[in-house]
């Protein structure tokens, strides 16, 4: 199978290196001089919601704690996330969001009302952590503030007084609450999400009736800070349904000076069969192989929705945000209904790693994603345990991957093979490459084979390097995880290419990330 890799704009311009595949090793040519598009820090983008153990004991646990924590907030988890350079958090849902009062979050802690939280678990809502609590962790972990306001079960009014509250630095009556309640200065919102899934837990609403409620929160939900500029995120589509996308870029189009939007949502997670019940662990090639080719799928619909855009906004001003993605398996057996709780393996590291090379490979329309979720839930980056905490696979992805935070795109060509088992059949590498701020060119390696190894050769167009070296991400199985006990058995180790080739031997079912020297 060949498959070239490089941003949709050079695809027609790739006749310049056609290359051939000789006794499995591939060789990658990276075209340097044709740089695409800046990949946005923001697409390696978090989400955490009020969902399980997502926000209390994964990022909560109280100033009371034995836990190390500063203000409540877990040290621990604090400085892996700032390891990641995690850009942006979405907060406080998901389908919570559009059941979130915001009133209900701040003030004196001990008397801060006990809610529910209908959603996951149908347990209770301490709404302890609220929003001086959620803007000090993402303050503490470097990140921008991501917001989901109530569109679902609030109101316009509503979502206003809480942006007036986070966002003035004029003296109003909000605003000296906010400062009564510790934070005299303006908060920065760069992103607000206008509801979440509002054809489903967020209203059951059909696209045009979306649209209307669009329209008011957009308007009325005003940023204040002038020091922070604020995009605001439309809710789009589920999956491969473009009647939100189309609704939604419509209406933009038609707008008139009183609203706007700078993003449209979307979502997909990898799921394969709904409920989800493809197994965390305890796997085999055959689930490996399917959930791979799932979330392979991401292109499809990254290229269905960007094309339904491309329509009504060919300057491609308005960014498609991916705001959640990820694996979704079978919850852990023995954890809390609706706490959605998985393990995390070798296999979800290249779920992970596909799904930001495709991300990348967009970067001219996908200018932020988030994945679904940040600790304990879902794809995650960390579980922890009362004081234990543990990085995950997925999380070492992420942070194999800062290099290309902000990075511009360089094309790259490869035969990528075939990976067949059954009768599934997958590309047997992916690749992409940037040039990062200083110059330094990096690419990223996955060899999709849970057999056998790959040998890559690795060139520049136009250039010479003689060295690579970088970190590969492998396991002794494709479902190997990390747990409390055993916390390093998936991290990455060094890997280097050199020689006249730069040939490099990539493991079965692994990642690497290799600067060029
Ligand atoms: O991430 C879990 C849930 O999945 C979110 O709350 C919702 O938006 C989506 O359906």
């Amino acid at each position: 199978m060949l498959r070239l890799t490089c941003a949709a704009l050079c695809a027609v311009a790739l006749t310049t290196h056609v290359l051939a595949a000789d006794s499995g090793t591939t060789r990658v040519v990276l075209d340097a001089a044709r740089p695409g598009a800046k990949i946005d820090r923001n697409i390696f983008g978090q989400f955490a919601e009020h969902l399980g153990r997502g926000i209390y004991e994964g990022v909560w646990v109280g100033p009371d704690s034995t836990i190390p924590n500063t203000r409540g907030i877990r040290n621990d988890v604090v400085s892996a996330l700032k390891a990641i350079k995690v850009p942006n958090v979405r907060w406080p849902g998901g389908c919570f969001a559009d059941e979130y009062h915001w009133r209900n979050g701040i003030g004196p802690r001990d008397k801060r009302p006990a809610t529910l939280n209908p959603n996951w678990g149908g347990v209770i809502e301490p709404n302890t952590f609220g929003t001086h609590e959620f803007m000090d962790f993402v303050q503490q972990i470097g990140a921008d503030a991501y917001l989901s306001i109530n569109v679902g079960s609030g109101t316009p009014a509503e979502a206003a007084d809480w942006l007036e509250y986070l966002t003035t630095p004029q003296p109003t009556t909000l605003a000296k609450e906010r400062a009564a309640n510790g934070h005299p200065a303006p908060y920065p919102v760069a992103l607000l999400g206008i509801g979440n899934e509002s054809w489903g837990c967020g209203g059951s609403m059909t696209p045009d009736e979306y649209v209307n409620h669009l329209r008011v929160y957009a308007r009325y939900a005003r940023n204040y800070n002038t020091a922070q500029p604020m995009r605001r995120i439309a809710v789009g589509p589920d999956g491969d349904d473009t009647g939100y996308t189309e609704a939604v870029m419509k209406a933009w189009k038609e707008k008139t000076w009183a609203w706007d939007i700078e993003g449209i949502s979307l979502h997909s997670y990898t799921v394969v069969k709904w409920p989800p019940s493809f197994k965390a662990t305890g796997f085999g090639e055959s689930e490996y192989a399917t959930i791979l080719k799932s979330t392979l799928n991401m292109e499809k619909l990254v290229s269905t929705h960007s094309a339904v855009m491309d329509r009504y906004d060919p300057e491609k001003k308005i960014a498609l945000v991916v705001d959640e993605w990820g694996a979704w398996l079978a919850p852990t057996p023995g954890s809390p209904q609706g706490f959605l709780e998985q393990q995390n393996s070798q296999r979800d590291a290249l779920v992970a790693a596909l799904n930001l090379n495709i991300f990348a490979r967009h970067g001219d329309r996908v200018r932020a994603a988030n994945i679904a979720q940040m600790v304990n839930v879902l794809q995650a980056m960390i579980f922890t345990q009362k004081e234990k905490m543990v990085l995950t696979p997925t999380y070492h992805v992420f942070h194999m991957y800062v290099p290309f935070q902000d990075a511009t795109l360089v094309p790259v060509e490869l035969a990528a093979g075939t990976y067949k088992t059954g009768d599934i059949e997958l590309p047997r590498v992916d690749a992409i490459a940037a040039r990062d701020a200083a110059g330094k060119l990096w690419v990223s390696l996955t060899n999709l084979d849970a057999q056998q190894a790959a040998t890559l050769e690795l060139a520049v167009s136009g250039a010479k390097f003689t060295r690579a070296q970088g970190q590969v991400l492998a396991a002794p199985k494709i479902d190997s995880v990390n747990t409390f006990e055993a916390p390093g058995a998936v991290v990455p180790k060094p890997i280097s290419a050199s020689g006249k080739s730069l040939s490099v031997k990539l493991p079965p079912a692994s990642v690497a990330v290799l600067a060029l020297e």
